[in-house]
């Protein structure tokens, strides 16, 4: 590094550009890979490459990626969509008129666009109204446009790849159905969000929190179940853990799927 610019610097002036405090990730480890992402990338130092990620939002879109590691796929996790199916959206169907389901950090819009093709498959997309967020534009552009590649839907069951979407020169475009239910939104999950949201009967906070210091993913555990009534659902990534969950007044019903008690 040749400039004067340590990671506090950085850190600060990213914050001051982007609203995305990077003070709430994990310190070694995100410096480690931010380091090793100017060297692979042949910036001279820490200035050159913020000012990289301000001259082009391709630039700031790739460090988003970097930094969380933005893969997404449809049906990611066999066995918790299909507790999905087959427990948890029956449940909460039969016990709420109407439902609201939150996607936060949905990527490039497989998460949510999953739940609305599982909704659909169980006859009940009309009753749901799917949210879905991310701090990424570029991300939020794709997910609204709903082209895929077909390495994101392999997992994805035939009859419902074939009713679902169409294929069109190599790529696959969900159908205009499932793209009407989602709604996509900018937001910083780590900003005071939460006061101006209603409630949530099914939210998925999967794969956002692992790279975060334990306070901050506490605090976004307890932000997130604060929104959701009692009987409704609370889904983390499997390789997410919700230490002591009846602080959050969620009771694990499998690895990855907590149930709200109160
Ligand atoms: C690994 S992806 C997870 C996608 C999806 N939830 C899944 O499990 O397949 C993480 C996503 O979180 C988003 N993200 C990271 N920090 C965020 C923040 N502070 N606010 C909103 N979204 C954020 C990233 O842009 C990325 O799209």
């Amino acid at each position: 590094m040749k400039d004067t610019w340590d990671f506090k610097r950085f850190k600060k002036e990213f914050n001051q550009y982007t609203g995305l405090d990077l003070e709430c990730y994990k310190d070694k480890q995100m410096e480690r890979r931010i380091g090793q992402l100017i060297d692979r990338e042949g910036y001279d130092d820490l200035s050159s490459f913020f000012k990289a990620l301000k001259t082009s939002d391709d630039n700031l879109h790739k460090f988003y990626s970097y930094l969380t590691i933005n893969t997404s796929v449809f049906y990611r996790d066999t066995k918790i969509y299909d507790y999905l199916q087959k427990e948890v959206l029956p449940d909460i169907l039969n016990k709420f008129d109407r439902l609201s389901i939150w996607s936060v950090g949905c990527s490039h819009g497989e998460e949510p666009y999953t739940i609305a093709l599982i909704l659909d498959d169980l006859k009940s997309l009309g009753r749901a109204k799917i949210y879905a967020s991310d701090i990424d534009d570029r991300a939020l552009e794709m997910a609204r446009e709903g082209r895929y590649a077909p390495n994101l839907l392999e997992k994805v069951p035939p009859q419902i790849l074939k009713s679902g979407f169409t294929e069109k020169n190599g790529h696959y475009y969900l159908n205009q159905r499932y793209k009407q239910a989602v709604s996509f939104q900018k937001q910083n999950f780590l900003s005071p969000i939460y006061k101006n949201m209603s409630k949530m009967h099914l939210a998925l906070c999967r794969n956002v929190f692992i790279y975060f210091k334990v306070e901050i993913q506490e605090w976004i555990i307890e932000q997130v179940s604060e929104l959701i009534p009692k009987g409704g659902y609370f889904i983390i990534g499997c390789a997410e853990f919700i230490n002591k969950p009846e602080r959050f007044k969620l009771e694990r019903q499998i690895p990855s799927v907590y149930q709200k008690t109160g």
